[in-house]
């Protein structure tokens, strides 16, 4: 197996910005309360006239452009969201055609929180075996079209946004994707689930009133699923490559809830200082926000070539996984 890297990172994230403030005029809610409970002050809402392929693209064009390469150049697309364009077919399609990439594979993929990881295992197997040499892997979502805005113990945690990363092969055996690691219990995926518009609920005036669209979510059963999950992962990928806590110079952990953080922190004991944290301007942005954490990191100059990345992330399904990147 050749060893494949990621050569270019991107993200795009809406203009219009929603505060805790902002929320405490919807719902019965408070900044402080938000801020204590989840590490979040805002999140940004993606435009009316806008859907979860346009911020995607975005993303993926600029991803390429770090990357130095074209929409011609890829030969597959990954999209990791639960928010698609719509049910069939794949936003990965809608992304394609956008972008004005060539006819290659373009799919999406359903591991909630968990996509871009998922993603990013998938694109390394492919330019690991020689199948692609170009992958694009995207994670999108538009999480306010999910939610119930008179429910507050799930509107005020998440946001829209999209992160992209290009997969190509590595010209160094020493640097790329060292190793990824996923995994899902399905005995947990009543904690977590949009449960109305599929098969088992298809859409009714009936589903809508009882608001069966929208994100249902048990906040307690899902923090201690992703504090385990996420710790165990990691601690595991380490141990399996002869790494420890000490070796990694930054985690881009899911941006779920700072609190989530701070516990992976302790149990794989690597210190808070080196988990990149934006959760306070962009709220959860589900399978978005490894990306848009990277993104961040790199342009603000926070990472060295040579640096070890830990990658950790946990959601709906359950389903989780960590990578671990040589930059
Ligand atoms: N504003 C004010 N009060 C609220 C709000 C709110 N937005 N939401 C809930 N409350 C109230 C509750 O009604 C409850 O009141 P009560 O005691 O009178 O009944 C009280 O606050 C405590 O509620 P809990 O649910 O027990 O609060 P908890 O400390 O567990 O925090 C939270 C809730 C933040 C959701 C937490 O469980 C959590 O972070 N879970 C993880 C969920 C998550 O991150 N999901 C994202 C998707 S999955 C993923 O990304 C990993």
């Amino acid at each position: 197996m050749r060893r494949s890297r990621i050569a270019g990172v991107g993200r795009a994230v809406p203009e219009k910005v929603l505060s805790n403030f902002d929320l405490e005029k919807i719902v019965e809610t408070s900044d402080a309360w938000i801020t204590d409970r989840s590490g979040i002050k805002e999140r940004r809402i993606l435009a009316d006239d806008l859907c979860t392929s346009d911020l995607a693209a975005e993303a993926g064009r600029k991803a390429l452009a770090q990357a130095e390469l074209e929409p011609k150049d890829i030969d597959m697309i990954i999209v990791g969201t639960v928010t698609p364009d719509m049910p069939m077919p794949a936003t990965a399609t809608f992304v394609q055609h956008k972008l004005g990439a060539p006819r290659c594979p373009a799919f999406d993929i359903s591991a909630a929180c968990a996509g871009f990881i998922y993603g990013l295992s998938i694109a390394d197997s492919f330019v690991g075996r020689g199948a692609c040499e170009r992958v694009l892997v995207v994670g999108v979502e538009i999480l306010s079209r999910s939610l119930d805005w008179t429910d507050r113990t799930t509107c005020v945690l998440f946001g829209d946004g999209a992160g992209a990363a290009v997969v190509t092969a590595s010209d160094d055996p020493e640097r790329g994707i060292i190793d990824t690691l996923i995994a899902s219990d399905g005995e947990q995926a009543c904690h977590l689930e949009i449960p109305g518009g599929g098969t088992k609920h298809p859409a009714t005036h009936d589903t809508v009133e009882k608001k069966l669209h929208f994100v249902h979510m048990n906040g307690r059963q899902i923090f201690t699923q992703a504090v385990r999950n996420m710790s165990s992962a990691s601690s595991e990928i380490l141990e399996r490559n002869g790494l420890g806590p000490d070796d990694v110079n930054t985690v881009f952990a899911h941006q779920a809830n700072i609190r989530i953080l701070e516990s992976v922190s302790q149990r794989t004991r690597i210190p808070m200082e080196r988990f990149f944290n934006n959760i306070a301007r962009y709220g959860n942005t589900s399978s978005a926000s490894i990306p848009i954490a990277m993104s961040e990191a790199i342009e603000q100059d926070r990472v060295a070539k040579g640096d070890l990345f830990l990658l950790t992330a946990l959601g709906a399904g359950v389903s989780w996984g960590s990578a671990l990147v040589r930059w």
